[in-house]
């Protein structure tokens, strides 16, 4: 495996293969010391054009348990502020040995460029791509959510996939890369998703996503949710005015106190509420909901870290093992470490 830039090509066996390995690195952060010896001499590289709090030092985190050496590298106070282009920070990084390349970056498609040209060898992850992708995410909450469900199955969660789990995704689709990252993978894993958004949040040719869409909150609720996975309003992407106000926003779209308590009342006592963060307290979910034991925001935090653990172990532990890349069955896997294969 070379790159991980997508959930959109990612197999169902890649991502399990993933979410498994997950599973084994939190068993490790279970442990007093966290710390594996897997990565040691390799180096990871965190370049940040964008801010971030908890994927830059979840990663961070995540390299360091595996005894990598992690360069944190801020776009803001770097010669990328001084106009240096991508090609050549990407050459400088080279230069100074990156094994791994963590990026995130305002413009939906650059990790993607990263990892299509020769500028350098590391493997890529996509830790945020504009309003694109945001595949670690994405998997930190397939793996939060088949958690769940394995438990209610009363199963293990090796192996297991999300078949027949209800997931809602409700809120700002139109600038959300955590929308899109999931509906792929969770689509992939066989859940059914609906995205509960105002139309002047949804982006044009949604129809065409392997998920349902509904404009009414609490109609979705009444037929039955597993999860509830509420979005950020990215007041930082809007450059126009998507709806009447705040208030008006946290009263159709949001989730409150009445739709909280509207779970007990359907009956819905396993339904967790996922927020990947940042959260706009008061405006997407209130903060009874946000600190309700449904709530899974903090578990969502925990196990960013053992997802990130597994991706870059498996995309920096030299294991080529499994077979070249067979066709259709994504990229994740076994691709030789010359090629430029990504996922
Ligand atoms: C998300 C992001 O950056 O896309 N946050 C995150 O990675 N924890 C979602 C968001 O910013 O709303």
């Amino acid at each position: 495996m070379r790159h991980l830039l997508s959930t959109q090509d990612l197999s169902r066996g890649d991502a399990i293969r993933i979410l498994d390995t997950a599973e084994e690195m939190a068993a490790v952060g279970d442990r007093e010391v966290k710390k594996l010896p897997a990565l040691r001499g390799r180096t990871v590289v965190n370049l940040f054009f964008e801010d971030s709090t908890r994927t830059r030092i979840s990663f961070e985190a995540a390299a360091k348990r595996l005894s990598a050496d992690v360069i944190n590298f801020a776009a803001k106070g770097s010669s990328v502020s001084k106009g240096e282009s991508l090609k050549d920070t990407a050459q400088t990084l080279a230069a100074m040995g990156a094994d791994a390349v963590v990026i995130r970056h305002w413009a939906s498609g650059a990790p993607h460029r990263l990892a299509s040209t020769d500028w350098i060898d590391a493997a890529v992850i996509n830790a945020g791509d504009g309003t694109h992708e945001h595949p670690t995410q994405a998997l930190l909450d397939a793996f939060t959510m088949r958690r769940h469900w394995s438990r209610l199955a009363g199963t293990g969660s090796q192996g297991a996939d999300l078949s027949g789990m209800r997931v809602a995704i409700a809120g700002d689709v139109l600038h959300s890369r955590v929308a899109r990252s999931n509906v792929w993978l969770l689509r992939t894993l066989g859940a059914d998703v609906t995205l509960v958004a105002p139309p002047t949040l949804l982006p044009i040719g949604v129809e065409q996503w392997p998920c349902k869409v509904s404009y009414d909150m609490d109609r979705t609720l009444e037929q039955g949710v597993d999860a509830v996975m509420m979005l950020r309003v990215q007041g930082e992407r809007m450059n126009a005015s998507f709806f009447p106000s705040t208030r008006e926003y946290s009263r159709r779209w949001g989730f409150d106190d009445n739709r909280l308590r509207s779970l007990d009342t359907l009956g819905m006592k396993d339904t967790i509420i996922m927020h990947p963060g940042p959260m706009n307290r008061g405006l997407e979910i209130s903060s009874a909901a946000a600190d309700s034991p449904r709530s899974t925001v903090l578990a969502q935090v925990r196990n960013g870290v053992s997802v990130r653990m597994a991706a870059l172990y498996l995309l920096l532990s030299g294991d080529t093992r499994e077979p070249a890349a067979t066709p259709g069955a994504g990229h994740f896997a076994g691709a030789a470490p010359s090629t430029k294969e990504s996922i």
